[in-house]
């Protein structure tokens, strides 16, 4: 009952077997913008898709470790606290917490 009442304030993003380490995996949402979602150490992180600097996914680019590189012009961030870690990103992508329910991934609004 109490899983149930949270899971109604929560947006159903995917499931955790959907998100391989090392990759990221975009899901389109409603009424904001699309999520880049990672695994890393067995834990799962979000943030915005749409890089800082241009309008690139960086569901396309390469991750290492807790930093994808964004495909266009070789900016990056840690997706885990959101920093641009390398030019010519300067501003941080927006972090999302989210929870998991029964092998299943959620924002948090
Ligand atoms: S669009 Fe991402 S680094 Fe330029």
């Amino acid at each position: 009952m109490i899983i149930t009442e949270l899971q109604e304030t929560l947006v159903y993003l995917c499931e955790t077997t959907e998100v391989v380490e090392g990759q990221g995996h975009r899901v389109e949402l409603q009424e904001q913008p699309a999520v880049a979602v990672f695994k890393y150490d067995n834990d799962y992180y979000a943030i915005n898709d749409k890089c800082t600097h241009g309008n690139a996914s960086l569901c396309d680019g390469d991750v290492d470790g807790c930093e994808v590189e964004c495909p266009f012009h070789s900016g990056a961030f840690n997706f885990i606290t959101g920093e641009a870690t390398a030019a010519p990103c300067t501003i941080p992508i927006k972090t999302h917490s989210i929870r998991i329910i029964e092998n299943k991934l959620y924002l948090v609004p």
